[in-house]
Order: structure tokens, then sequence, then C-alpha cells
């Protein structure tokens, strides 16, 4: 695991930007796993901005985003749809033919449409790099706490607490959905890499319990402690509870120095 402090959050936005685009120069052909909230919004911001500057391509990448919340029609602003083509889909140049988001319809049958989204991922050959938030309560994607650690894409209960988080995108007074369907945790930890983003102090406590705490259904994000390939990248303020911030910083010059390919 590597843990990459940096000062702000804008900081945060253009690391992540940086290595999703190395990866996709070294791939046209990356099939990325996307996260909603405001977190990523830095990153898609600078990703917007290195296609029209640099000519970052998009045209050949297939995208699966994580989550969705349960009843909401693509067309409600409050969706994770109109999200993603609000803030970014919409000002690059992603193929709409490749790109996948959980479909929050009502239905009889979620587990056939569930395992149906697992399909379509297993046969775009997996996520190459997955991009991760984190709620306060430590889950990824929205895998809350006591999700198996092994969960596939399904239908999920929301807590209280992350509706409440969330009020902030909806308008007072309209009633906020209860469930989503999500990614699970194993859908998680099969892409080859993963980049989780977070800022500001309301997420420090979670920051640290997934890095440094034990492995544990009760926080989702520690579940990443058995990956391979993944890159913590934090701000100052959501690193605050880390207690081995230095050793972080160590192991970081010592990357570079040695295998710096590991941070492209
Ligand atoms: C939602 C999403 C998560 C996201 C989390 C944090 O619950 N399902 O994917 O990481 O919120 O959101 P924010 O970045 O707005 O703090």
């Amino acid at each position: 695991m590597l843990v990459v402090l940096k000062e702000n959050s804008k900081e945060v936005g253009q690391e992540a930007a940086r290595i999703v685009a190395s990866s996709l120069r070294a791939n046209p052909k990356l099939v990325l796993g996307l996260a909603t909230g405001s977190t990523p919004l830095g990153m898609y911001e600078e990703l917007i901005s290195l296609h029209h500057s640099a000519g970052l391509d998009f045209s050949q990448a297939t995208s699966f985003n994580l989550d969705e919340y349960l009843g909401l029609p693509p067309e409600s602003p409050q969706s994770f749809h109109y999200f993603m083509h609000s803030s970014f889909f919409a000002k690059v140049n992603f193929s709409p033919a490749n790109i996948h988001i959980p479909d929050g319809a009502l239905r009889k049958d979620y587990s056939a449409y569930c395992d149906e989204y697992e399909r379509s991922i297993k046969s775009a050959g997996g996520i190459d790099l997955q991009i991760l938030g984190i709620g306060r309560n430590g889950h990824i994607g929205f895998n809350e706490p006591n999700s198996s650690l092994a969960s596939r894409t399904r239908l999920k209960e929301l807590t209280r607490e992350t509706i409440e988080d969330n009020r902030k995108f909806f308008p007072p007074g309209m009633e906020i959905p209860e469930c989503a369907i999500t990614m699970g945790i194993g859908t998680i930890l099969d892409a080859r890499r993963i980049l989780i983003l977070a800022t500001g102090k309301s997420k420090a406590a979670a920051v640290a319990k997934a890095i440094e705490g034990p492995i544990s259904s009760s926080v989702s994000a520690s579940a990443l402690q058995l990956h391979p390939d993944v890159t913590f990248i934090i701000d100052e303020d959501a690193a605050y509870a880390l207690t081995q911030r230095d050793y972080y910083r160590r192991v970081l010059e010592l990357t570079r120095k040695y295998t710096p390919e590991k941070l492209d």
C-alpha cells in the first residue's frame, strides 16, 4: 500500500488525474472504475482540462461506476447518472457505448440485474484502475459497515449516517433513497489497481481505520489492505489521525528512488 500525502484537496485531484492520465496513455483501452461524491470532482476537472489542453483521449476507454441510488431515474439531478454526465462524461470524448452505471430503476429481480453488471465487467476484461472515495463510516461504493468483504454487486440498504451525509446533494424536502445498487467489496478488490482519495477532517477517522486499523467488515475500506496495488491519496486534514505519517513520506521518497514506475 502506498500513502501519498498532499497539502490540500486540489493537489489530491491533480495527483489522481496524473495517474489516470498516465495509465490511459499507456493503455488507451483502459477500463476505469469510477466514483461519485464531492471528493473526486477535482480529479474530473483536471482530467477535463488535460483532455482540452493536452488531447487526453478517452475515446477507447471503458468505465464502470461503483453505484447508483435505488429509485432515481437517470435524468434526476440527484442520480449518479446525472452527476457523472454533467461533471465528466459530457465534457470529454468518452464513447457513450462504453459507459456503464448501475441502473437505479425499481425492479423485481435485483440479483439477476446485479449478476449481469458483474458479467459486463468481466467481459470488458475486468477493471484496470478503480477510483474510490470513502464515507465517514469507512464505506467504499455503498458498502456500508458489516458488508461482506467478499460481496459482489447487489442491492444495499443505506445507514442513517450515509443518508444524512448525502443530504447536501438533495433539495430540501426531497426524499433521499434508502437503498442503492453498489459494486461489492469483492468486485472492487478484483480491480488491478485501486486509487482511493480522501480530503477533509471529517474523513480522518475513517482513513486511519482503513490504513492502520485491523481488517474488519465494520470498516469496509480496511479490506483494501488485502489488495496488492492500492494508493491512498489524501490531504493533510484527512491524514490527521494517522500515526505513521513520517514513515509514509519516507516510503514515497524511497519508491521514487528505487521503483518510480509504481507511481505512474
Ligand atoms: C457516497 C458514495 C461513495 C463516496 C462517498 C463519499 O456515499 N457512494 O462512493 O465515496 O459518498 O462522498 P464525498 O466524496 O461527497 O464525501
